[in-house]
């Protein structure tokens, strides 16, 4: 579409940053936490844990200060089901770890920081998985509820923003994710454990809307999607179709059980052909149905390329997407980094904003977007200008998708510190911020403001009226 007008970001626009719990916090076994399944998981190749992450749980005051440098009006976080309730389902409430967010928020709020809190990312009580094999058991449903009522009880008075939960498709698709590591599943069922477990994890989802809703004052609250946006290799009818299919498995399976209660047509008739389909009861089916998101939140990094199902091609990025329905290749017509994982395709997240708005007309809030890579500290600071492009280039699209008439609340960067990432430790680096350590030196762990610091912060002071 040509646009003829200039578009403007809106003058309450969320510019922020992002993080969560387990990537930057540390302390994980301080002031009563329980140990949760991503403390726990397998480090390999000497890559570091979450033990010491970028040591946020005791710096929060200075990174605050930081985002007040930075001039941020909004900043994504996650609490630690462990702080609050270390084994998941205790009798009482740990204090100390109520204290720590209450402090958080507070000073968040003391800087004119919008808390933009995330109830679970990735990171459920181990002793959950222990007992329950986690997301494969229906009690965890109501355990979950438990915990967002006392998350809402506590802070809603402050908070008005919140994500329930950080992309459950991840979780769905990777077993060590979302199962754990105890449960044996045999091949054949591994399908229908995996839709099981989705469905449990939706209806924990449905209480936290509820409870948001009876709870929370003015509050608002949406799921953090792994939207991935798939193209078809070639205008193949076949290929064509295969792109519809990827994206049904990997965004709106999810997305549609968040806001439509229901999972996709196409995908319900394929997963009742190969008996993957969940048992959902009638009672399920009404919760299912209750309240919707009020937005929806997405992160995105890179989009995702198929072609009708065939042979597989094996240096494609991302192929453990792949399924008997779709073929992961990679895209020609677009670049790619050492880190980032798919195409490096900054108008995707304008057409994201753009299918998503079709089909669900609500309002938009990027959760994350960033640039993995590995930073070297130079006098005191990092030249991140790979970064800097990269950002600038999404929030044109941005901005080009809000003068198209969506409504986009606000951007969230990946990360505001570096943090530990999901599978690379601290080699792969997203922060506006650098953490002093390696994957295994601790060094002094201080702070330093990257080259991309002092542009977002130029960005968000115009209100990104230059891009
Ligand atoms: C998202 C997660 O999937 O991607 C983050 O919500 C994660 O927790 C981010 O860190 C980047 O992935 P990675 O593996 O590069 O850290």
């Amino acid at each position: 579409m040509l646009r003829k007008t200039k578009a403007h970001f809106p003058s309450d626009f969320l510019w922020g940053a992002a993080t969560s719990a387990f990537q930057v916090e540390g302390a994980w076994n301080e002031d009563g936490k329980g140990k949760s399944v991503v403390d726990d998981r397998p480090t390999p190749n000497g890559i570091s844990d979450a033990k010491v992450a970028s040591d946020h749980y005791h710096r929060y005051r200075e990174d605050i200060a930081l985002m007040k440098e930075l001039g941020l009006k909004s900043y994504r976080f996650s609490i630690a089901w462990t702080r609050i309730y270390p084994n998941g389902e205790d009798q009482e409430v740990n204090q100390k770890g109520i204290e720590f967010y209450e402090n958080l928020i507070d000073e968040l709020l003391k800087n004119d920081i919008t808390p933009i809190v995330t109830l679970y990312h990735f990171d459920i009580p181990q002793s959950l998985e222990d007992r329950y094999h986690g997301w494969c058991s229906e009690e965890m449903v109501e355990i979950f509820a438990r915990y967002a009522k006392t998350i809402f009880e506590y802070f809603g008075k402050k908070v008005k923003h919140w994500i329930s939960i950080n992309e459950q498709m991840m979780m769905v698709f990777n077993t060590a994710m979302l199962l754990g590591k105890g449960k044996e599943i045999s091949q054949n069922d591994i399908y229908k454990e995996y839709m099981q477990a989705c469905i449990h994890m939706s209806l924990a989802e449905k209480r936290a809307f509820q409870l948001c809703h009876e709870l929370v004052d003015g509050g608002m609250i949406g799921p953090a999607s792994a939207f991935q946006l798939c193209y078809p290799a070639t205008s193949s009818p076949k290929d064509v179709q295969a792109a519809m299919d990827a994206e049904e498995f990997l965004s709106y399976l999810v997305l549609d059980l968040s806001v439509r209660g229901e999972i996709p047509t196409v995908l319900t008739s394929y997963l009742k052909s190969i008996g993957a389909y969940p048992t959902i009861t009638k009672e399920q089916e009404t919760l299912l149905k209750a309240d919707r998101p009020d937005f929806i939140a997405f992160n995105y990094y890179a989009s995702v390329t198929v072609k009708e199902p065939g042979d597989i091609e094996k240096d494609a990025d991302l192929v453990f997407f792949n399924t008997e329905n779709y073929t992961i290749v990679n895209n020609l017509n677009c670049r790619t980094s050492e880190w980032l994982r798919g195409a490096y395709d900054p108008l995707g997240i304008n057409i994201i904003m753009r299918r998503l708005n079709d089909r669900y007309r609500l309002p938009v809030m990027v959760t994350e977007n960033g640039y993995p890579q590995v930073d070297t500290l130079v006098d005191g600071t990092v030249y991140d200008k790979e970064r800097i492009e990269y950002v600038k280039e999404h929030l044109s699209a941005i901005k080009e998708a809000i003068g198209d008439g969506i409504e986009v609340l606000g951007y969230q960067m990946w990360t505001f510190i570096d943090a530990l990432s999901g599978s690379q430790g601290f080699k792969k680096r997203y922060g506006l911020v650098y953490i002093d350590r390696d994957e295994q030196d601790l060094k002094t762990l201080n702070r330093y403001k990257k080259q991309s610091f002092y542009w977002y912060q130029n960005i968000i002071k115009e209100n990104g009226e230059s891009l």
